[in-house]
């Protein structure tokens, strides 16, 4: 066998429990680091883990300096994705970056020329790309058989889905709903479209549900400072319109579909579950009906749904992560490919913030 992978997690909270189970699985990984900032978490995390032999850190910088590392994966808060992303890239490692991307468009291009000045791998961590759902919606879309592509809708909404802990916090998460989850929408739309450059939005946010003491769940309402709620009229290049809307919370079960519509045909998706947690494309694919005209008739074509899959996306991205890395590929989720969604979520909050339409410019990488 080829040389393992010799990796470092940094961050080793809430989901670096599923990056355990995934590089457990995966024999071309081999986990020789663990950093959390806060004293103590990493070695119980390498414990509870199985990563006995793997050195333990509070300070990524240090675990950089002294390790000889291949990649890390960086899945500490949103706030943090950039500045450790780039320095982990001039150490001369790949990186396996959490969702979203990052907090401000401008990081996230330092992030993707990071990677390009250094000709390594930068990857974004949208599991959903993995679904054969997803994959399948993209070959459609990708197919022409909707001819050429006016409108498309798209977003999520979970009934009762406030995250809380860091994820309410804007000096950590950043942000709220809109890029929690409404990165995942923004991908499967952008992603199914070929990723057209964005380049003016009119967005509108609310955060009712997080501060009224009526809905508080797990969090203190008085310490929600992000939004909940957030929606969106984005102008994509080629003439495209993309409706979006996004909500942790809400009284309703769903938001709807995800729909593109085409000149010669429109494709209609549903997510697999809606209600409390579901309804965000983080989850899976319910339904994909391929409406058109057959012969004068119109038509409607439900495409095969996939099911009983016994694959875990969470998985399968990181083990493509690890192949592409010791096979010298590509990166699968390009970082330079995810600044465009970082540039629709960074004009969403500029522009409901200003309560006006504002362009979007994305810096050359
Ligand atoms: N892909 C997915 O399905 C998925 C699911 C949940 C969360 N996420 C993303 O993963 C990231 C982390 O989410 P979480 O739920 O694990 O949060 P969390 O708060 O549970 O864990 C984050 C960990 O990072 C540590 N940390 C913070 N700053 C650090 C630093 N500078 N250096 C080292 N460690 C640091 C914290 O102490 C904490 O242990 C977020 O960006 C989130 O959006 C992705």
């Amino acid at each position: 066998m080829k040389n393992q992978v010799k990796i470092g997690i940094i961050g080793t909270g809430g989901i670096a429990r599923a990056y355990a189970r995934a590089y457990r699985e995966i024999p071309e990984a081999a986990i020789v680091g663990l950093c959390d900032i806060v004293p103590g978490k990493a070695d119980d995390y390498g414990e509870v883990q199985g990563f006995t032999n793997a050195k333990t850190f509070v300070d990524y910088r240090e675990m950089l300096d002294k390790l000889d590392l291949d990649a890390v994966s960086v899945s500490t808060p949103n706030v943090s994705h950039s500045f450790i992303t780039v320095d982990a890239l001039q150490a001369g490692l790949h990186v396996l970056c959490e969702k979203p991307m990052s907090v401000t468009l401008e990081e996230a291009v330092d992030m993707a020329k990071a990677a390009k000045k250094a000709k390594k791998i930068l990857s974004i961590g949208f599991q959903p790309r993995y679904d054969r759902n997803m994959q399948n919606i993209r070959k459609l879309v990708q197919s022409g058989v909707l001819g050429d592509i006016y409108y498309v809708e798209t977003g999520g909404g979970r009934r009762r889905g406030i995250p809380g802990k860091s994820f309410i916090k804007k000096d950590e998460a950043g942000f709220g709903a809109i890029a929690d989850i409404g990165c995942y929408s923004l991908d499967m739309a952008l992603n199914a479209l070929g990723y057209p450059k964005p380049l003016s939005v009119t967005a509108h946010s609310s955060d009712f549900f997080g501060r009224s003491p009526k809905y508080a769940g797990n969090w203190n309402p008085k310490e929600f400072e992000v939004e909940d709620f957030g929606t969106a009229f984005v102008r994509l290049e080629g003439g495209i319109v993309l409706y979006f809307k996004i909500s942790w919370a809400m009284h309703l079960d769903s938001m709807g579909a995800t729909f593109f519509l085409g000149k010669d045909g429109g494709l209609k998706c549903t997510p697999a579950s809606t209600g409390n947690w579901g309804g965000a494309w983080d989850g899976s694919v319910g339904s994909i009906t391929l409406y058109h005209d057959l012969e004068g008739h119109q038509t409607e074509s439900p495409i095969p749904i996939q099911q009983g899959e016994q694959r875990n996306l969470f998985t399968d991205k990181v083990r493509d992560f690890v192949l592409n890395v010791q096979n010298n590929g590509a990166a699968p989720i390009p970082g330079e490919q995810i600044v465009r969604n970082q540039a629709v979520i960074d004009g969403i909050l500029r522009s409901a913030q200003s309560g006006r339409e504002v362009s979007i410019e994305i810096p050359e990488i």
